[in-house]
């Protein structure tokens, strides 16, 4: 198949779909791959690195949608590439089609077949294209954390881990999904004193079993949350109830009883935000105060990491990748239930139930097709 790899266009998304060593894969696999030229600059991937692995490179855009029968992406095409993608094209990317109706509309009349990286499901409704990028923000949301709670960044003036003979901070975790998890494990691996909370008392199970004695689990009720935020220093949001906004765990009034200085990283500011004083920043300015307490809501954190994003992702895309190289996608999807439940569109039909409700648009049961 002939696998074409665009520079990511829009504002500030420095990932690439398919890293050098994809490449090789690919390859091995017999196929040919174009790549734009500096597609992989921004996660420190050179055009030589992906020359010496056999890969084709063109100078624009235009060229590579021109020449691909499967465009493999980061984000969600945006305006511009409307236009570029051709009738019976494979798109394997993140679409987030129900929250975008132009974009829902630009691919079905495109007559391409769209496959989204987020609704590749597997038998146990894990998503396992959006599980790296929550295990990034996780992780990051510590690093963040901790940086904020500095005293020039307005924090409290806290080290997390505190030293000897003085006490670490205390971070509060809203949420023991991935997201919490992760940040999790990086907090107590900085020394500080961890809670994490959660509505399911069979993951607060199993947090309790595998993590280290610096993290206690506590169920989520409003009472505790009301409790806890009087003496702690960083509080993670990171709950989501699948398909719906994020209930607002921490509302304006509970800011006056948080002490100066503490830090609030929302995560879950993708789906709303779980705090009531939550709105949407960017890397570019990623902080605000409310009654001085430090709100951190950047709504995608991976991207101020792109080469350990750009590897996250890939990890977890290129099997797919080369199954729908191998066999296309129509064979692909019929042997793998997993990326059958990721096709949204294909040629001008809407097949993913969610996205046609979104936008009261003619709705196709897949099996029309395979
Ligand atoms: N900002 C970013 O860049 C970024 C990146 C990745 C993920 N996210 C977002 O982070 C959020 C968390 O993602 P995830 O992958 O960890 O989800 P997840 O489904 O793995 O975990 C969510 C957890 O929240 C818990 N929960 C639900 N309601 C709760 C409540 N009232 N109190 C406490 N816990 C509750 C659930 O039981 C579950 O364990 C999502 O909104 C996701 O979209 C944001």
């Amino acid at each position: 198949m002939i696998i074409g790899v665009p520079k990511e266009i829009k504002n500030n998304e420095n990932r690439v779909a398919l890293t050098p060593s994809g490449v090789k894969e690919l390859k091995r696999h017999g196929h040919q791959v174009f790549v734009q030229a500096t597609a992989g600059e921004g996660s420190g991937f050179a055009d030589d690195e992906y020359k010496s692995v056999g890969a084709e490179l063109l100078p624009t855009i235009e060229d590579v949608y021109g020449k691909a029968e499967m465009i493999v992406k980061v984000k969600e095409p945006i305006e511009a590439e409307y236009k570029l993608i051709k009738e019976d094209q494979l798109v394997f990317t993140y679409f987030h089609f129900a929250s975008h109706e132009p974009l829902t509309k630009a691919m079905i009349e495109s007559k391409a077949v769209c496959l989204a990286y987020e609704t590749v499901e597997k038998a146990d409704r894990s998503l396992p294209l959006l599980v790296p990028m929550s295990e990034v923000a996780g992780r990051m949301s510590i690093q963040q954390g901790a940086k904020y709670l500095e005293k020039p960044l307005k924090g409290r003036g806290i080290l997390l881990g505190g030293v000897p003979g003085v006490r670490p901070a205390k971070v509060m975790i809203l949420g023991g999904g991935i997201v919490g998890t992760e940040a999790a494990k990086m907090a107590a691996g900085m020394g500080a004193d961890v809670t994490i909370l959660d509505l399911s008392l069979p993951r607060l199970r199993y947090l309790d079993d595998v993590m280290p004695a610096n993290v206690k689990t506590l169920m989520s009720s409003e009472y505790n949350i009301r409790e806890m935020i009087k003496d702690h220093d960083l509080i993670i949001g990171a709950v989501l109830i699948p398909g719906a906004k994020a209930p607002k765990l921490i509302t304006r009034d509970m800011l006056k009883d948080m002490r100066p200085g503490t830090v609030l990283v929302d995560v879950a500011v993708d789906q709303g935000g779980c705090f009531e004083t939550t709105k949407p920043t960017t890397h570019q300015e990623p902080t605000y105060i409310i009654d001085d307490v430090v709100h951190y809501s950047v709504a995608n954190m991976p991207g101020a990491v792109p080469y350990t994003s750009t590897l996250a992702l890939t990890n977890a895309t290129l099997p797919y990748a080369i199954q729908l190289a191998n066999k296309g996608w129509k064979t692909a999807c019929k042997e793998n239930n997993e990326l059958r439940l990721g096709l949204n569109v294909i040629k001008g039909d809407v097949v993913y139930k969610a996205v046609s409700d979104a936008f009261d648009l003619p709705f196709t049961p897949l099996d029309q097709y395979i």
